[in-house]
């Protein structure tokens, strides 16, 4: 008997199709920013960024290179836990225009670690794009330069989002209802 994982699909919040159109529009408005700069670099946050980074890197428009970082945050009960480096770039990004892709901002403390952590390395530039964004969840102060969708504080997968791993291959981004405390 194959065991069904605790919590459900709520149903789709994004469809694949809003998704597209609204990832060719935020190539478009990129390509026109990044025009002067040359060259951008896209780094990618592991894992959640890789199914967003790949359809955006492929709809831009400029010279373009993919980096990847992987970080992991600890959450203590409410208490959102630090933010721990697992993978670093392995290349230096002083003087380039640096563009980190998240597939989600929701306290924002991932992102600002990132941004603290890559902007002492004196980038040209550096910004954000992030697919999702849960504004009344932010907690810190972070500048989300370009944003694909402002959702609710609610839990979501699809689309390289997961909830304990799983649902990243979702076509979809989908409100999900994460298991009551004693459901399995
Ligand atoms: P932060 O609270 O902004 O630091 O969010 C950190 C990370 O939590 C994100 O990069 C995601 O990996 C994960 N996360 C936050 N909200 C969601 C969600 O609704 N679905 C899936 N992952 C999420
Ligand atoms: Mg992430």
């Amino acid at each position: 008997m194959t065991r069904q994982p605790p919590g459900r699909i709520e149903g789709v919040l994004i469809s694949r199709e809003r998704i597209v159109a609204r990832i060719a529009e935020l190539a478009d408005e990129i390509s026109r920013d990044y025009t002067e700069a040359g060259e951008v670099v896209l780094v990618g946050v592991l894992k959640g960024a890789f199914v967003f980074l790949a359809d955006l890197a492929r709809a831009l428009d400029v010279p373009r290179r993919i980096e990847f970082m992987a970080l992991s945050s600890y959450r203590d009960g409410d208490r959102a836990g630090d933010v721990r480096l697992i993978m670093d770039l392995r290349t230096s990004i002083r003087g380039r225009h640096v563009l980190v892709v998240e597939d989600i901002v929701d306290s924002g403390r991932t992102l600002r670690y990132l941004l603290d952590t890559l902007g002492a390395r004196q980038p040209a530039s550096l910004e954000c794009c992030a697919l999702v964004l849960k504004r009344s969840a932010l907690a810190v102060d972070v500048d989300v330069r370009y944003v694909g969708f402002e959702i609710p504080d609610v839990w979501v997968v699809g689309y390289g989002l997961d909830y304990g791993e799983r649902y990243r291959t979702l076509p979809y981004i989908a409100a999900f209802q994460p298991p009551e405390v004693g459901e399995d």
